[in-house]
């Protein structure tokens, strides 16, 4: 079964609403893996609407699985994931005005300055993914980075988005197979496959159960659900329901 990885922004949203010390990311980034998630991620934004450097820097001597660090590929949040040194790396875009990250990366606009990005993070020995949307093109420009950056990437994270937001079931079906296929291709090219975006309990199953995804990286749905019955009750709904699919 894929493994899951808790986005923890949103506990931090709350803290940020009120500039007070709670709810700390970092106890609720404890208690997800307490519950059974594999790791953590957080998405430190050039805004700093939530997760806060020194957020991460806890988080790296608390986290016991993979930190997973998203981030934009700004010459200061290079400079910040240097120094913080999660495990893992997600290049993201970020427009500021975003309620969310939007889409993924264009690899075909942006694929030198990417490629500069990967092989400064992975010189600090950081591992690096690449969040794209679930479209073929976006994996040939991978492996075609400018100067052989493709050997800098270890993974890439496929956008569900489309497929969380699709009503009409034959275009689910069709988002599904686009994941399937994306998932697949970057299998066979030896990539590391992660998921995610807008999933939750009632949409996780299909997407948990294709076997060549590793890992989902799931926010929202968990921290707003943990309002209600917990944090390891929320995680654990979640784990259940991935296995279930
Ligand atoms: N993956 C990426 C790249 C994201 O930017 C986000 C949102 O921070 C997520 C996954 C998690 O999305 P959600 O909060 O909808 O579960």
């Amino acid at each position: 079964m894929a493994k899951l990885s808790v986005n923890v922004d949103h506990v931090a949203t709350l803290r940020q609403a009120r500039h007070t010390p709670f709810p700390d990311p970092v106890e609720a980034a404890w208690m997800a893996e307490e519950a059974g998630a594999s790791g953590i991620t957080v998405h430190l934004r050039m805004d700093r609407r939530h997760i806060q450097d020194a957020d991460v820097e806890r988080l790296r001597e608390s986290v016991r699985g993979k930190l997973n660090l998203e981030m934009s590929i700004s010459a200061e949040m290079l400079k910040a994931a240097v120094r913080l040194r999660p495990h893992q790396v997600t290049l993201v875009p970020e427009r500021p005005e975003e309620v969310t990250t939007e889409g993924g990366l264009n690899l075909i606009f942006y694929g030198r300055r990417i490629a500069e990005v990967a092989e400064q993070l992975a010189a600090a020995g950081i591992a690096v993914s690449l969040f794209i949307d679930p479209d073929p093109r976006q994996l040939q420009a991978l492996s075609s980075l400018p100067g052989g950056g493709a050997r800098w990437i270890e993974g890439f994270e496929i956008n569900t988005d489309a497929f969380t937001r699709a009503t009409d079931p034959a275009q689910v079906k069709d988002e599904l197979a686009k994941i399937q296929e994306v998932a697949g291709i970057g299998k066979d090219k030896g990539l590391k496959v992660y998921a995610g975006h807008g999933l939750r309990t009632s949409n996780v199953g299909p997407v948990a159960a294709i076997p060549n995804i590793e890992e989902l990286n799931i926010g929202h749905a968990i921290v707003a659900r943990s309002v209600m019955v917990g944090i390891e009750g929320a995680v654990k709904e979640m784990l259940a329901a991935m296995n279930g699919g």
